[in-house]
Parts: structure tokens; C-alpha cells; sequence
């Protein structure tokens, strides 16, 4: 690599030094928490595409040009995703101790590369296949739950009420994936139960984090051995059935990993309330106009949830915007970054008819295999509280709490005011019964609505699950955690324990 090149026209760095000589500023400043659009195009105006920043104490490439990190997300031959071509860390300059490093050592499909990658990759495509093709039962009967999902948590939020206070972040948008994904995998009732407060725990990165993803490890790669002797209409008995197979170990990480991922739909729900309560034109007239999925479409530009994604490393030296970039250097693609960058920005515009060439689902061999399956969640999570509930925000815009984190911008709580569209709080398609309610079941214990994703069990062709720990949870049906959670936020159960 020539390390005698002039500097870049514009950038604050040099073009030919090293990264780790590079005058590197940090990211994870209380500016990146509450405005990260502003420190992108700071970045964007010092060095051009291509920002050298330090990350936790670590050196890394930012990159913030649409067609950069484009190039990089397609180029599988030149950038990789195993962090052993990470050559500070094969070198031993990474503390053991790094924060985001935990996440790496799951060697699940998005640190996969090449052949390894393909056969994941095919697994997992034709796994999930008929939950996304349209007219396929499973996604019939996986929309029509969903739609239930949404009704129970919209119900239960309201407790029979015509208005009253929620926070739609904790008592709406975050369980939903979670229910889904249960139901999804064909989770026991009791395993079920403790992956929702260990998801949580992971995703917020809080202190138990590392041992919240052990367990969450340890649980689905039971139920994946769990699944090969007991097979089910499940995503975890499709991902067994894989040619050529994968071990329960390998499903067991693939399958947390859709269980992390799928926090991306809450943040994409969360987004787009906020997004239309802030008065932004585009999504009230695509509310008005009852174009939900163009809401999400567009929310997805405006405020992809997934906001910088996992580092990417170049097998040889590289020019990369303004800088060089060596091999094994750890490179950051920024699709937050990148779609504000004017060449995609300008290309955009105002049109409520939006692009589809955004980078929220990422692009390439990686690109998110569960679009489908996620933009249906989203759009009917929106569309249903929105027909049902009339929503004011509690807190101004400017004046909501941002989760700190590098990879997603999503709201920590969403407080509003409802108030209910029908008398009474229910609508079409919402439970008859909802707990709390006069004619419902004890306060606190929905009915119909426990582990399993709701439907008062796993999900096996209607058959209970008989673990030998699971014949007694379901006999007993204990009250669930989830559901004991949410019946805990609400206002007047908040009232009577307090
Ligand atoms: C709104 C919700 C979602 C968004 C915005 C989203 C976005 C993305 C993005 C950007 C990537 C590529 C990451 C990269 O290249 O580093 C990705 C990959 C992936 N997503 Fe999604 N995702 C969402 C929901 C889901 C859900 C619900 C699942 C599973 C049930 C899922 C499963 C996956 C998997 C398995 C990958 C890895 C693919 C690979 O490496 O080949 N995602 N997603």
C-alpha cells in the first residue's frame, strides 16, 4: 500500500497512515445519543464517506457514503464478516473486556462467510419461506395471529378503559415480536415464558447481558434438540429438516439471532409513532391515506432501526473514500449515515411514493431474509392502534428517551395518551374477554393470552408439548411472566402497588 499519498481534498486525516494514527474522535458521545444525524454529517463534512473514529476505545472505520457502504454490503469476495480476519483482535489488541465483543463470538450467519455462509444461508431461507410466501397456510395462520397478538395488547393496555396512559414502547411494540417469535419457533410454555426477560435483557446491553445470552443460547439450542424429537409445524423443525443439516448447536445460535433481530420491529413500530405523532407530513398522509406499509417503508429511510451494522473487514488494502484502508481493519457500514448522504437523500425526496433502494434491510449476500415477515408485523402493529386508539405523545419530540447504542435508534419508553375509537375499548377482531375487565379473568391473568405467542400453548399442530418440565407448566398453566410484566405497567395496577 502507497503510504506517501497527499492528503484528501477536504479530510481532516491522512490519507496513507494507519488507522490506529489516524486523528481519531470517539463516537459514543451524548451527541450520537440524542443527535446522531448531526454528528454523521460533521463527520461527513471533516473526512468525506470515510471517517476514522474510535469505538469504545478501539479504532475503526465509519462509513457514511450510500455507494460505499453499498460496494461493501455486495462484495463478498473482498469484505468479511468472521471476526478472525479482524487483525487487532487476531493480534490481541482488543481488550477482552470490549462491549460489543461478546456479540462476535456467536458465530451465527451474519459473521459467516463463503461456503459456510451459503448453506446457513439456504437453511435459513427455506426455512422461513412458508411464513412469508403469500397464500402459504403458515403465513395465513401467522398474519392472522399476529393480528390477534395485536388486538390482545392493544385490549389489555386499555383495561376496559376509553382512555387512559401507555407506554407503547414496553406495554405494545417490544412484546410483539417476542409473542411472534415464540409462536414462530414452537417454544415450550415455560421456555417461552423466560426468553422474553432475557431477549430484553441482551438487546439493552445492561450488566447481565453476557450471561442473558448464554441462557438465551443455552434455551434455544434445547428446544432445537428438543424439535429433532418432537417435530412440529415450526421454524426450528423446518431449520432441522435443512439439507445439508445443521446441528442443534448451530440452530440454537441462528435461532437466538433471529430473536435479537426481531427487536428491530418494535424500534420500526416505536419509529413510525413517533414519526406520525410528531406531526411529520408524509406519515400523516400516508396514515390519512391508510398506506401503512409506505409508512413503514418510509420510516425505514427516514429512521432505519438498524442503524450501523456489524463490523466488516477487507481481505487486502483498499482505497475507501478519502483514506486507505488496510486489510483486516474493522469497518463499520452506517446505513443511517448513508441515507443521509445527498446522493440517496436528494434521490429520494418528498414523495410519498418512496424508494425501495434504502439500505434498512441491508443489501447483498446478508440482506435480511425476513423482510417480508418483519414489514407484516410493522404495518399491521401501526395500522391497528391507530384504527383503534386515537394517540397523543406525553412528551414532546426533542424530549424522548433514545437508547445509547451504536447499532439501533429506537426509543427506551414511548409514553402517550390513548383514547379508544368504540365505546368499551375493544373493536373487530379484539378479544371477547380481556383480563381485568368485568367478565375476564383475574386481574393481571389474560385469558386466552399466556406463553406460546398467546394462544395458550406451543405451537405444534395444536398439540401440547410434553417435555417433562412443560407437561406441568401447561397443565397448571402458571400466570405468565410477560403478561404479569405488562399487567404491572399498567396505570392502575402501577396505583394499587404503589
Ligand atoms: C424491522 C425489522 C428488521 C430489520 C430492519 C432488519 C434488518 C436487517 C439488516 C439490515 C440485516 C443485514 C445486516 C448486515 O448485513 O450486517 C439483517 C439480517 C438478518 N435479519 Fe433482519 N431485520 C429485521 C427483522 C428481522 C426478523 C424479524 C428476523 C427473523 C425472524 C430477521 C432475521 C435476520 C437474519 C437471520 C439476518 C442475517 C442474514 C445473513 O447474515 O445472511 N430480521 N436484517
Amino acid at each position: 500500500m502507497d503510504t506517501h499519498l497527499p492528503p484528501p481534498p477536504g479530510a481532516r486525516g491522512r490519507a496513507g497512515t494507519p488507522l490506529a494514527e489516524q486523528p481519531l474522535e470517539p463516537l459514543m458521545t451524548r451527541d450520537f445519543e440524542t443527535r446522531p444525524a448531526l454528528v454523521y454529517e460533521r463527520l461527513r463534512a471533516r473526512h468525506g464517506p470515510v471517517a476514522p473514529v474510535e469505538l469504545y476505545g478501539v479504532p475503526v472505520w465509519l462509513v457514511l457514503g450510500y455507494r460505499e457502504v453499498m460496494d461493501i454490503l455486495r462484495d463478498e469476495s473482498q469484505w468479511k464478516k468472521d471476526i478472525g480476519h479482524w487483525r487487532p483482535y487476531r493480534e490481541g489488541r482488543v481488550p477482552p473486556d470490549w462491549p460489543l465483543l461478546p456479540a462476535y463470538h456467536v458465530s451465527h450467519l451474519l459473521h459467516q462467510d463463503d461456503q459456510r455462509r451459503m448453506a446457513t444461508r439456504a437453511a435459513v431461507d427455506q426455512a422461513l419461506r412458508p411464513y412469508q410466501e403469500p397464500g402459504q397456510p403458515q403465513a395465513v395462520e401467522l398474519a392472522a395471529a399476529v393480528e390477534r397478538y395485536v388486538d390482545e395488547l392493544i385490549t389489555f393496555f386499555a383495561n376496559g378503559q376509553g382512555s387512559g396512559f401507555v407506554d407503547l414502547c414496553s406495554q405494545f411494540a417490544r412484546p410483539l415480536p417476542l409473542m411472534v417469535i415464540n409462536r414462530l419457533f414452537g417454544f415450550p410454555v415455560e421456555q417461552g415464558d423466560d426468553i422474553f426477560m432475557d431477549a430484553w435483557r441482551m438487546v439493552d446491553s445492561g450488566p447481565d447481558a453476557g450471561e442473558a445470552i448464554g441462557r438465551l443460547i443455552a434455551s434455544t439450542t434445547e428446544l432445537a434438540a428438543y424439535r429433532r424429537e418432537h417435530p412440529g409445524d415450526d421454524l426450528t423443525t423446518r431449520l432441522l429438516q435443512a439439507d445439508p443439516p445443521l446441528t442443534p448447536e448451530e440452530i440454537g445460535m441462528e435461532l437466538y439471532a433471529m430473536l435479537v433481530f426481531s427487536d428491530l420491529v418494535s424500534h420500526t413500530i416505536t419509529n413510525s409513532v413517533v414519526e406520525v405523532l410528531a406531526g411529520n407530513t408524509w406519515a400523516q398522509e400516508s396514515l390519512a391515506v391508510g398506506t401503512f406499509q409506505e409508512l413503514v417503508n418510509r420510516v425505514h429511510i427516514a429512521s432505519p432501526p438498524w442503524t450501523n451494522l456489524a463490523m466488516h473487514f477487507p481481505v487486502t488494502d483498499v482505497t475507501l473514500g478519502n483514506y486507505h484502508v488496510a486489510a483486516g481493519d474493522g469497518v463499520v457500514p452506517s446505513v443511517a449515515a448513508a441515507h443521509g448522504d445527498p446522493l440517496f437523500a436528494d434521490a429520494v425526496g418528498d414523495a410519498v411514493t418512496s424508494s425501495r433502494a434504502h439500505l434498512a434491510w441491508g443489501a447483498g449476500p446478508h440482506v435480511c431474509p425476513s423482510r417480508e415477515l418483519a414489514e407484516m408485523m410493522s404495518a399491521k402493529a401501526v395500522t391497528r392502534l391507530f384504527e383503534r386508539c386515537d394517540v397523543e405523545l406525553s412528551l414532546p419530540v426533542d424530549q424522548l428517551p433514545w437508547r445509547s447504542s451504536l447499532y439501533v435508534r429506537a426509543v427506551r419508553s414511548l409514553p402517550a395518551t390513548f383514547r379508544m375509537r368504540w365505546p368499551g375499548g375493544g373493536g373487530a377482531g379484539a378479544p371477547a374477554a380481556a383480563p381485568g375487565r368485568p367478565g375476564g379473568a383475574a386481574a393481571g391473568e389474560p385469558v386466552g393470552a399466556v406463553a406460546g405467542g398467546g394462544d395458550g400453548g406451543p405451537v405444534d399442530g395444536g398439540a401440547a408439548v410434553s417435555t417433562p418440565a412443560s407437561v406441568s407448566a401447561s397443565q397448571e398453566r402458571p400466570r405468565s411472566r410477560l403478561w404479569r410484566f405488562l399487567a404491572s405497567m399498567r396505570p392502575g395496577q402501577r396505583q394499587q402497588q404503589g
